[in-house]
C-alpha cells in the first residue's frame, strides 16, 4: 500500500518537499493527487518513481494513509470521495477549525489532525498533532515521524488547539506584520526608505531569534537593552501598558472567528 497526498498547494507543496527532502518516505511509496496536474510536473522530474494523479478514487484504492492538504471547505468533498473506495484508511488532515466530533460525523474511521506552521520551509517550527482513539500505536509514530522530519511535533489535546494555533500556525504572519508596521513607523523622520528599515529590523530580529536560540531569557534581553531610566525602558512603558489590550482584543476577535468557523463547518457537515 502507498502513502497518498491529496491537494499540492502553499502547505501539500511545503509539507511534501520537506519530506521528500528528508527522504521521510520512499518515493515508489508515493502517490500524489490535485486538480491541476501540471502542478506536479516538475515533482515528477525531479522525482520519476512518485506516483501523480487528478483521480482521488485512485489514490484512495492504492493508500492505507491518506494527508488532506486541500482548503479547508474541500475537505468533506474529498472525505466522501475517498471513503466511498475504502472505509479502513488512516486520515490525517490539516484543516484548522474542523473539530474531531465534526469530521467523525462524515467519516468514523481513524483520524489524525495536524497543524503545522509555514516556518516548516526552513525545518524548523512547531506542527500540532492530536489523534482520535482509532489510531494505533505505530500509525500515531507514523504521523509524528513524518512530521518531526521537517518541524517540532507536540501532541496536544483538542481544546487546546486554538491557542496552540496562535502561538504556532498563525503565529509567522502576525510577528511579520508587527515587525512590517514596526519598520513603517520607526523610519519617520528620518532618512531610511522602507527596504533599508525593514533590512535593518529582520537582521535584528535574526539577531534576537539567535539570542532567543542559545538559552538567553526573554527577560535578560529586555533588562541588558533597557538601561534604568533611559530611552529603551520609556518605550517599554508604553508596550507594557497597550500590548496587554492590544493582545487581549486580537485573540478575543480571532477566538469568535474560530467558533464560528467550527460551527459553520459542523453545520456543513451534518447535510448529506
Ligand atoms: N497556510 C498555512 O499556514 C496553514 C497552516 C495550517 C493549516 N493550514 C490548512 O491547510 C489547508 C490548505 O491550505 P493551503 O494554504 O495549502 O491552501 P492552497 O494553497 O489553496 O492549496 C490547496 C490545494 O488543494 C487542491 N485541491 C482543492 N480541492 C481539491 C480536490 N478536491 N482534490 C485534489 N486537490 C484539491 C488545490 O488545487 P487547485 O490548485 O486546483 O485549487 C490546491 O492545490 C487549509 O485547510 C488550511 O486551513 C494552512
Amino acid at each position: 500500500m502507498k502513502t497518498g497526498f491529496i491537494g499540492y498547494g502553499s502547505m501539500g507543496q511545503m509539507i511534501i518537499n520537506g519530506l521528500l527532502n528528508t527522504n521521510a518516505l520512499d518515493t515508489d511509496k508515493i502517490i500524489i493527487s490535485t486538480r491541476d496536474l501540471d502542478k506536479l510536473k516538475k515533482l515528477k522530474s525531479q522525482y520519476p518513481l512518485i506516483e501523480i494523479t487528478d483521480d482521488n478514487g485512485l489514490l484512495a484504492k492504492k493508500s492505507d494513509k491518506i494527508f488532506v492538504f486541500v482548503n479547508t471547505n474541500e475537505v468533506k468533498n474529498v472525505i466522501e470521495e475517498i471513503k466511498f473506495y475504502k472505509s479502513n484508511i488512516h486520515l490525517i488532515h490539516i484543516a484548522a477549525g474542523l473539530n474531531m466530533s465534526t469530521i467523525q460525523s462524515i467519516f468514523p474511521g481513524k483520524i489524525s489532525k495536524v497543524i503545522p506552521s509555514l516556518t516548516s520551509l526552513t525545518g524548523a517550527g512547531v506542527a500540532l498533532i492530536n489523534h482520535n482513539d482509532k489510531v494505533r500505536p505505530a500509525e500515531k509514530r507514523f504521523v509524528e515521524n513524518l512530521f518531526a522530519s521537517i518541524s517540532e511535533v507536540k501532541i496536544i489535546p483538542e481544546e487546546d488547539f486554538e491557542a496552540g494555533t496562535n502561538l504556532t500556525s498563525s503565529a509567522p504572519a502576525f510577528i511579520a506584520f508587527i515587525i512590517s508596521k514596526y519598520a513603517e513607523i520607526a523610519k519617520q523622520d528620518s532618512n531610511f526608505s522602507q527596504e533599508e528599515a525593514e533590512e535593518m529590523i529582520k537582521t535584528t530580529l535574526d539577531g534576537t531569534s539567535k539570542l532567543l536560540a542559545q538559552g538567553m531569557e526573554f527577560e535578560e534581553i529586555i533588562d541588558r537593552v533597557a538601561t534604568k531610566g533611559g530611552i529603551t525602558e520609556e518605550g517599554l512603558n508604553i508596550l507594557e501598558y497597550k500590548l496587554e489590550t492590544l493582545f487581549q482584543e486580537l485573540f478575543t476577535t480571532i477566538g469568535e472567528k474560530y467558533e464560528k468557523f467550527q460551527l459553520e463547518l459542523k453545520q456543513e457537515y451534518k447535510k448529506n
